[in-house]
């Protein structure tokens, strides 16, 4: 197949940022996706229905003229958070809200400290309909870095998912084999997103030869057969499984660095490199399902009427990019070719 027309997308995991910030990641974004669930880890975080909508208000004014990109807005989750934040966030249009454990990644200081404490909360949201997102790790210091979504799976989210039964939970970025077979067998409530990095790449590709700084995200990639488990799961075309770039700016500065910051900046190739490893592995006709139904049937949302088509045709990545500061950002993929790009 040299040509393929899908549904258009949605980004079911993104992070924008802030301020002029903005300026940069929403064009990027919006020139493919026509929705995108963001993230709420800006510093402060975005806890309430006010936070969100005025953060919301600012990605709109980002839009390039014509485009009608929608923000999805999500709420922060902190021990301080109460009911009330819950149904206000509702009344306000916020779908989810985000559950990180504290230290779990970037700007997660604020976050949970203990998941009991959280379950009045949890049953406010199945009871309004508020969609709980969940960045699966532990942060124990002790536990290993490469078992931290394991070990999540079987302390925390095997028991959240057996005690709310009418909860949406989405289980982000997955990274393990682990996190596939406990999604797929996991029932209809329970659903995960997976980022082009994890089905692209595993381990290696963050240290042999030298550290990788731009290949580093958390989850971090694991050993290539967790990389083949996820693939196997896009590949079996089931509806659990939908598109959540994570696409995570940090500037070249911050990457490049004694302790570089994780994210992977995808959203100037995401779709195309989607596309180029569902192609790789054969499964190009389980692209559109990935990318352009399955979250939004998930979320509750009419699936998008308009149409992107993709063709097999090699184009470069840009080793950098110019962000609205003045600053450079080395995006995902950076310098090199993908084999896929939209018409
Ligand atoms: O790699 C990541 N970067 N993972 C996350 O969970 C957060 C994100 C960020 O905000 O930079
Ligand atoms: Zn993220």
């Amino acid at each position: 197949m040299t040509e393929i027309t899908i549904t258009a997308p949605d980004d079911w995991h993104l992070h924008l940022r802030d301020s002029d910030m903005l300026g940069e990641t929403v064009p990027a974004t919006a020139r493919i996706f026509k929705r995108g669930i963001i993230m709420p880890n800006l510093v402060p975080p975005v806890t309430n229905a006010e936070l969100a909508s005025q953060y919301r208000q600012r990605i709109l004014a980002a839009r390039p003229q014509g485009n009608d990109f929608e923000p999805l807005m999500t709420i922060y989750l902190t021990n301080d958070t109460t009911k009330q934040d819950i149904i206000d966030a509702k009344a306000a249009g916020v779908v989810a809200a985000k559950l990180y454990p504290a230290g779990a990644t970037t700007n997660s200081d604020a976050a949970v400290k203990a998941l009991e404490a959280l379950y009045p909360i949890f049953a406010t949201m199945a009871d309004v309909g508020l969609l709980l997102l969940v960045h699966g790790e532990v942060t124990e210091s002790h536990i290993d870095i490469f078992d931290r979504e394991k070990v999540f799976i079987d302390r925390y989210m095997s028991k959240v998912v057996k005690d709310f039964p009418t909860l949406k939970i989405v289980f982000e970025h997955i990274t393990t084999k682990d996190a596939a077979e406990f999604v797929m067998a996991a029932p209809a409530n329970i659903a995960a997103t997976i980022t082009p990095q994890h089905l692209l790449l595993n381990r290696n590709d963050l240290l042999v030869g030298g550290v990788r700084p731009h290949n580093f995200c958390l989850p971090v990639l694991k050993r290539n057969i967790h990389q083949q488990a996820l693939q196997q799961a896009v590949k079996t075309g089931s509806s659990k499984f939908f598109l959540g770039t994570d696409s995570a700016p940090h500037e070249k500065s911050a990457k490049e660095s004694a302790c570089g910051c994780a994210g992977c900046y995808s959203a100037w190739g995401a779709i195309e490199l989607y596309a180029q490893i569902f192609d790789e592995i054969g499964a190009l006709d389980k692209l559109e399902g990935f990318a352009s139904h399955y979250g939004a049937d998930f979320y509750g949302l009419e699936r998008n009427s308009q149409k992107i088509t993709l063709v097999k045709e090699s184009w470069q990545l840009p080793e950098q990019i110019i962000l609205p500061n003045g600053r450079p950002i080395v995006p995902f993929h950076a310098g090199q070719t993908v084999s896929w790009k939209v018409k």
